[in-house]
């Protein structure tokens, strides 16, 4: 059968829609381009804000349209909300077949050969440890030009910050096991991958098997496995999302900067800049700890950039609170920042607090740290200028494709006109000639 897969939420959820993919094609199903060409069709669903949900939730009304039309159609949901609310979604949408949970997404294939058998709805919600079958399967198609992956290395996480329903709906941290993990990293670079993003709701916290902050110096099993995933010859760049700043060690700082397969690009969720509110968080760190590992790293790594994560509006944030946040912005000066209006998430602990910034407050917060980091990145971008980059070429550029773009080590966009027999996946020496906030311009250095 035709099945199509939609995703919402993070990587972590791209990745379980292409395993799932994997297995599905391996049980011998076609992956479908569009719901409309589709037998099946599976939402890989989200819950980390309501907005998440909400957007699922209508996907979900506006398939029971196609249900009309084709009946034999099976509809599916996989992932957060199919693990925390799987069942009464089951009995509230009646054209919905069945709900998996993030860890069972192995089991998909046999669930739907087995609606199809009996025509009845099936959840799956158990847990398990974190080596699950399947969580190696890929689907890489390098003759189309595919040269970078994704790879989980954990799942589930431990730290129940305070507005974060991912402990909830994900589960305990567990981490893969490491030879494991770099048997997949060197099947992917077999199969022509040369970039690999390693992810976990926790990376710096791999192998540590769930000891809390604070850890020490010189412990960090995530720096070994990335030695390891280092030592791989086709493997030419590693990046990684998210280490939280509890887990930052001395450790995992020198190996950055020791590893030059290890990208110059470090995502460090700082969530908020005041250490007031990071308590209330339950984030165990303060601005000057995470300023520190942001100090560090840039002395020891020139041109060495970060992005991060930011929630304006959490319960009982102050105007106070939220310019030393954006004292942080303007410090760590970062290249890129997620911002998040804080929702409250049903369960946790920040949900109990009153939710008292009003939603104008958040929306200004949210545009004026959107306004700064276009200046810092309009002032980075500049200096860039007349320097000479390594970028990975991917392909023509969406808006000109008489030219082609490509990310340097330190995930700049950089586009340039392309050089006779450029294929996606190599490697060209690019002088920046012109920049905008978004975008680096130069050409090919001869
Ligand atoms: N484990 C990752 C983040 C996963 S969720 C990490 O710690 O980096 C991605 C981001 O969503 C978080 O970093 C946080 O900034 C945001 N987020 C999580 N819960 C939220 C909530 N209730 N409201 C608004 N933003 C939230
Ligand atoms: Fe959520 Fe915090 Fe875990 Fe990230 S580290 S997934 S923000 S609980
Ligand atoms: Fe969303 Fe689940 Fe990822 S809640 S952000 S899809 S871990």
């Amino acid at each position: 059968m035709n099945v199509y897969i939609k995703t919402y939420g993070c990587q972590m959820n791209e990745r379980d829609s292409e395993s799932a993919a994997a297995m599905l094609v391996s049980a011998g199903h076609r992956i479908a381009g569009t719901e409309e060409e589709a037998d099946i069709v599976i939402l890989n669903t989200c819950s980390v804000r309501e907005q998440a949900e909400r957007k699922a939730i209508g996907k979900l009304g506006i398939l029971k349209k196609l249900k009309r039309e084709r009946p034999h159609m099976i509809f599916g949901i996989m992932g957060c909300m199919a693990q925390s609310r799987g069942e009464e979604l089951l009995k509230s949408v009646e054209h919905l077949d069945f709900a998996v949970g993030t860890d069972n997404i192995h089991a998909i294939p046999e669930i739907v050969e087995e609606i199809v058998r009996k025509k009845r709805k099936i959840r799956c919600d158990d847990r398990r440890g974190a080596d699950t079958p399947g969580i190696d399967a890929h689907r890489i198609n390098a003759e189309q030009g595919q040269f970078s992956a994704f790879l989980s290395i954990s799942r589930g996480c431990n730290r129940y910050c305070s507005y974060c329903i991912v402990p909830y709906v994900r589960g305990p941290e567990r981490s893969r096991d490491m030879d494991g993990i770099v048997a997949e990293a060197r099947s992917l670079a077999d199969h022509g991958i040369r970039e690999i993003m390693l992810l976990g709701q926790n990376v710096a916290a791999y192998g540590l098997d769930g000891v809390p902050p604070p850890i020490a110096e010189d412990n960090s099993p995530f720096s070994e496995l990335l030695e390891r995933i280092s030592a791989i010859d086709g493997i030419r760049r590693i990046r990684f999302t998210s280490p939280h700043p509890a887990f930052f060690n001395r450790k995992l700082i020198e190996t950055i900067a020791r590893l030059p397969k290890v990208c110059k690009c470090i995502h460090l969720p700082l969530q908020s800049g005041s250490d007031r509110i990071l308590q209330r968080m339950n984030r165990p760190y303060d601005a000057e700890h995470y300023m520190n590992i942001i100090r560090s790293l840039r002395e020891l790594v020139e041109g060495i950039n970060f992005s991060t994560d930011i929630i304006v509006g959490f319960p009982g944030e102050t105007e106070e609170d939220f310019e030393a946040t954006r004292r942080i912005m303007r410090e760590a000066a970062y290249d890129n920042a997620f911002i998040f209006k804080y929702s409250p998430r049903r369960g946790t602990v920040a949900a109990k607090m009153p939710d008292d910034v009003p939603q104008e407050e958040k929306e200004r917060r949210n545009a004026l740290l959107l306004r700064d980091l276009a200046e810092i990145n309009a002032s980075r971008n500049r200096e860039l200028v007349g320097k000479t980059f390594e970028v990975l070429a991917e392909g023509p550029s969406k808006r000109n494709a008489a030219r082609w773009s490509g990310r340097t080590d330190t995930f700049k966009l950089a586009v340039f006109p392309p050089s006779p027999g450029l294929k996606p996946g190599d490697f060209v020496r690019v002088r920046i000639e012109r920049a905008t906030p978004m975008t680096l311009y130069g050409s090919i250095e001869g």
